[in-house]
């Protein structure tokens, strides 16, 4: 997906790069290495603390343990929401949220800051203090927002789950996060259709004894039938005496604000757990200097708050920055193609952080749904989740008027915050991210951990701590050791890529067993356990294919039970299961039933085999393969 000839230079006009909070960044690079305490130290000045740091940085790099402001102590929500309300802006617009089916409703700063206090008076009535453990499973909505904010509020760790997963993947998260509430609604809307988010939680939650209470959000007017344990939001609200104004509680440095649950190399997905200080200063200082965040902003994100994403560009890092936040619950294709264009023209978004896949997607509908909107309001573009190959730069470039520049992020669950990304004023590469983001010393290396040359690929590693960096894996440690052994000493982030001359790097995607779908993360090995879940399926392998549109599709190769192969099921119910399993994110897009798949002598399949197999390459080394 990267270009292979000199890609073509594109220089941002004068006028952004005069604009930009960066107009050296060579410079700053230089500075903010040499010094990464100063830097970070002096955007931390920005934040406001209970207890002001007076030191930026505690590394232990045997336990590989960055602890961020080591002695001050603070909240985030009281930097999102109440900062800027006691700096005058309670009527400045917070949040606009625009539903799937046209619903339309703004919070101010004031309502937003009201509203989270409310929710959190009510989490507090349910038993929710520092330190206990929330999980939210709602559509991306105000509530969803109002939730995470209202956590973070308390002190409380908070673990959003995709609204779009099935019960048993919800199951398996609350299984292993063990919440005393699960926040979920009535339903969600997505291209027009209900989803029953209620019935699924319902399901995933049975005989959990750690769920004490399951708090309700309703959407439509009906009343609901409740079963034990569940309450209702606005009964709760109704209940709940607001005494006092619950002031946010300080926490410190250690404080978990969240678990995050993303699929590695094993069936099992991990809990990536962020701490609150670091995590603040990460998303603040790059939401400010990558998208460039003003008053004046309309900045609209096309990520689920259920991703990291969403936690990170949609509600701590503008927010944190005064922004306006455009919420969008639909699919860019809903009511019709021109979906986002119409949004954006609509609420004179000015910075749009879009995906390559809804780019392609785009693509697709064709240049009449953006040229029929005035998009003159936007000044700053953006992509995340997958390489933004060169002919959708240049789309994406072209139908918005042919001189934004458009940030290429990328980063990682495990990262928090962006580590590599052009900025407003660097000269951009159509099909390269740019260069790591100041105080990032992020490196491509050999499996020794030797810096590679210029135009040669090797593995993406950072090599010093970042403030927004994951602490640890919720419940195991070993497998955060795992990121820091790989190469010894330095953060293994599992992708390749190769720098030009320039040390532009060109990411070129996993060196693992992940997948990336539409930008969305799996692992071959959940999906492989979810198929042999399946009554007639013995063995199953899972390999990730490219796609024009989606980047890569999987892709699922099985062995039926030797019963079974007389009456082998339809490749569609064996998708059908992995659906109903993982959820749709997961589901294969081709099934092919096989007589045994191609393995190690120990027993391990070997999917570079198939993959090769697959695509007509050479099959490369083959010899380990047992038959
Ligand atoms: C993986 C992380 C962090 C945001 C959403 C995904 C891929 C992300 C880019 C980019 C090429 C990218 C990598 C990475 N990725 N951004 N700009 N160019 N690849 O978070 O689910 O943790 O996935 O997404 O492979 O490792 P995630």
């Amino acid at each position: 997906m990267s270009s292979s000839s000199k890609p073509s230079l594109f220089v941002p006009d004068p006028a952004t790069l005069r604009k930009s909070r960066v107009p050296d960044y060579d410079g700053l690079y230089a500075a903010s290495v040499a010094d990464p305490e100063s830097f970070w130290g002096n955007l931390a000045k920005d934040l406001h603390f209970t207890k002001v740091p007076s030191r930026i940085l505690d590394w232990n790099p045997k336990t590989f343990q960055g602890r961020w402001l080591p002695d001050a102590e603070g909240n985030i929500c009281d930097n999102a929401l109440d900062r800027h309300v006691r700096e005058g802006f309670a009527n400045k617009a917070a949040l606009i949220w625009a539903g799937d089916r046209g619903e339309e409703e703004i919070y101010t700063y004031g309502r937003l800051l009201d509203q989270t206090v409310r929710f959190a008076h009510v989490l507090k009535s349910l038993g929710v203090g520092k330190g206990d453990r929330v999980s939210i499973f709602l559509p991306p909505t105000p509530a969803q927002v109002i939730a995470m904010l209202a956590c973070a509020r308390l002190g409380a760790i908070h673990s959003v789950v995709f609204s779009g997963f099935s019960a048993s993947a919800l199951r398996s998260r609350l299984e292993d996060f063990e919440p005393r509430v699960l926040v979920t609604a009535e339903c969600g809307y997505r291209r027009g259709k209900r989803i029953p988010l209620l019935e699924t939680a319902r399901t995933a939650r049975k005989g959990l004894s750690s769920i004490a209470t399951t708090l309700i959000v309703p959407r439509e007017e009906t009343s609901l039938s409740l079963e034990p344990g569940e309450r209702v939001l606005p009964d709760l609200l109704k209940e709940v005496r607001f005494s006092g104004s619950l002031p946010p509680v300080p926490v410190s440095c250690d404080d978990p604000l969240f678990v995050l649950y993303t699929s590695g190399t094993t069936g099992k997905p991990k809990g990536v757990v962020h701490v609150q200080l670091g995590y603040m200063l990460g998303t603040y200082a790059t939401s400010r200097m990558i998208f460039d965040l003003r008053d004046s902003d309309v900045y609209f994100c096309v990520a689920d708050p259920g991703w990291i994403t969403g936690h990170s560009y949609i509600v701590y890092g503008p927010l944190l920055n005064r922004a306006t936040v455009l919420l969008s619950e639909g699919t860019p294709e809903y009511p019709d193609a021109g979906r986002h264009w119409s949004l954006i023209e609509r609420h004179r978004v000015s910075v749009y952080y879009s995906t390559p896949t809804t780019i392609r997607l785009q693509m697709r509908f064709g240049e009449t749904w953006p040229a029929g909107r005035d998009l003159s309001s936007l000044r700053i573009l953006g992509s995340v989740g997958e390489p933004l190959n060169p002919e959708a730069w240049h789309w994406f470039h072209r139908v918005t008027g042919g001189h934004l520049p458009i940030m290429d992020t990328w980063w990682q669950t495990e990262t928090g915050m962006i580590m590599v990304t052009p900025l407003p004023s660097t000269p951009e590469k159509p099909g390269s991210a740019g260069r790591p983001f100041p105080g990032v010393v992020a490196d491509i290396v050999d499996a020794t951990g030797k810096s590679v040359a210029p135009g040669e690929t090797g593995t993406v590693v950072i090599r010093t701590p970042w403030p927004s960096m994951f602490r640890t894996v919720f419940r195991d440690p070993d497998r955060y050791r795992k990121y820091w052994t790989e190469i010894p000493g330095v953060f293994f982030s599992g992708d390749s890529a190769r720098k030009d001359e320039d040390g532009y790097f060109f990411f070129l995607g996993r060196v693992d067993d992940v997948i990336k779908v539409a930008g969305h993360r799996l692992g071959t090995a959940e999906i492989e356990s979810a198929l042999i879940t399946h009554p007639k399926i013995a063995e199953a392998a899972a390999i990730g294919k490219p796609d024009e549109l989606r980047g890569e599709i999987i892709k699922v190769f099985v062995v039926l039970h030797p019963h079974a192969t007389l009456a082998p099921p339809p490749h569609d119910e064996i998708r059908t299961h992995v659906r109903s399993e993982l959820g749709g994110i997961a589901e294969p897009h081709e099934v092919e039933i096989v007589i045994s798949l191609p393995k190690t002598r120990s027993g391990k399949i070997m999917r570079r085999v198939l993959k090769a197999r697959e695509l007509g390459l050479p099959e490369g080394d083959l010899s380990t393969l047992e038959d």
